[in-house]
C-alpha cells in the first residue's frame, strides 16, 4: 500500500491465523524451527489475534534493540503477566513515570559493589545444592528444578532477606507452582482469542487464587522486613522501601513495591536458572 514490502508470514489457518499450529508445550522452538525457512531473518505470524513479528538474525535483533528507534510494547503475553505484577520494570508501559523512578532507585542495588556483598549469600544457597548433590549420590538428580531451587533462593535472600529454603523440601515451593500455574496461563490466553479466555471460568479461578497466592507471598516477605525494624539495608527490599527518586523526590507506592517484588522473584530467577539448566 504505502510500497513497504510486506513482512513474510507462514501460511495461517483462516480466521484464528497461526496460533492453532504452534504447539503449546514448545511455542519458542517451533516459532525458532518456522524461522529458519525465512533466510530474511524476519516473520510475521498472527497469533491470539495479533499480528506479532519476530527475528532470527542477530543485526535484525540488534537493529530492534535500538532505542531510538524501537519502544517496549506491551503486549500479550505482557499485558497479561500485568494482571499480577501490575507497572513492576518488566511490565510498566513506556509512558508509565513509575518505570523511571523504580528504575533510578533499584539500580545502586545492581552496582559491583552490591553484587560483591550479595557474595556470601549466593554462597551460602550453592552450598545448599552442593550438599544437596553430595546426599544423593548415585541417585539421579533433577538439574532443572534444583536450579530453580538455587536461584529462587539466591533471589530471595539477596534481594529481600527472605529464605525460600526449597531444598529441605522435595516439592517445588508453592510460590513456584502458584507461579508456574499463572505463567502457563498467561501463554494460554496469550494463544486464545479473548472471548475464549472468558469463557474458561474454572482456569480463570484457578489463576486468580494462584495470583492470590503469589501475593499473599510477597506480602509476607514486606511484612517480615517491616516488623524486623531493621533500616538502611541496601538490598532490592530495602531500596524500594526507603529510597527515593533522586529525579522525583518520591518513593515508591505500596502497591508498586509489591508489583516490584513479585517482579524480581520471578524475573530473577526464571531466566537465570533455564541459563543455568541449560549450561549444565
Ligand atoms: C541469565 C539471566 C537473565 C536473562 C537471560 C535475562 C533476560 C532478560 C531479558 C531478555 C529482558 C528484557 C525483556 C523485555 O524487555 O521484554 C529482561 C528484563 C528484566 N530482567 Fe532479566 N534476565 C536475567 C537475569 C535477571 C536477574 C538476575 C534479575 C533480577 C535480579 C532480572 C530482572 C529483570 C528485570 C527487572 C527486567 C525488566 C527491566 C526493565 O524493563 O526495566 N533479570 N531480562
Amino acid at each position: 500500500m504505502n510500497g513497504t514490502p510486506a513482512i513474510p508470514a507462514p501460511r495461517g489457518i483462516p480466521l484464528v491465523g497461526n496460533t492453532p499450529q504452534i504447539p503449546p508445550d514448545r511455542p519458542i522452538q517451533y516459532i525458532t524451527e518456522v524461522g529458519r525457512h525465512y533466510p530474511e531473518g524476519v516473520l510475521s505470524m498472527e497469533i491470539g489475534g495479533l499480528e506479532q513479528v519476530f527475528v532470527a538474525d542477530p543485526d535484525l535483533a540488534a537493529e530492534v534493540c535500538d532505542e531510538a528507534r524501537f519502544g517496549k510494547v506491551i503486549a500479550p503475553p505482557l499485558s497479561h503477566l500485568r494482571d499480577f505484577v501490575g507497572s513492576g520494570l518488566f511490565t510498566a508501559r513506556d509512558d508509565e513515570e513509575v518505570w523511571g523512578q523504580a528504575h533510578r532507585i533499584l539500580t545502586p542495588a545492581f552496582s559491583q559493589r552490591s553484587m560483591k556483598a550479595y557474595f556470601p549469600q549466593m554462597l551460602d544457597v550453592a552450598q545448599e545444592l552442593v550438599r544437596t548433590w553430595e546426599a544423593a549420590g548415585a541417585r539421579p538428580v533433577n538439574v532443572s528444578d534444583d536450579m530453580t531451587r538455587l536461584t529462587l533462593d539466591t533471589i530471595g535472600l539477596c534481594g529481600f532477606g527472605h529464605r525460600f529454603d526449597s531444598f529441605r523440601s522435595e516439592e517445588l515451593d508453592p510460590f513456584l507452582q502458584a507461579m508456574l500455574r499463572a505463567l502457563t496461563e498467561v501463554m494460554n490466553r496469550t494463544r486464545h482469542m479473548p472471548l475464549v479466555t472468558r469463557l474458561r471460568l474454572v482456569e480463570d479461578r484457578t489463576y486468580q487464587q494462584s495470583i492470590r497466592q503469589m501475593r499473599q507471598l510477597v506480602d509476607r516477605v514486606i511484612e517480615q522486613r517491616r516488623r524486623s525494624g531493621e533500616t538502611g539495608r541496601d538490598d532490592l527490599l530495602g531500596l524500594m522501601m526507603e529510597a527515593t527518586d533522586p529525579v522525583t523526590g518520591r518513593r515508591l507506592d505500596d502497591a508498586n513495591v509489591r508489583d516490584q517484588t513479585l517482579t524480581f522473584l520471578i524475573a530473577g530467577h526464571e531466566a537465570t536458572s533455564g541459563l543455568l539448566s541449560f549450561a549444565l
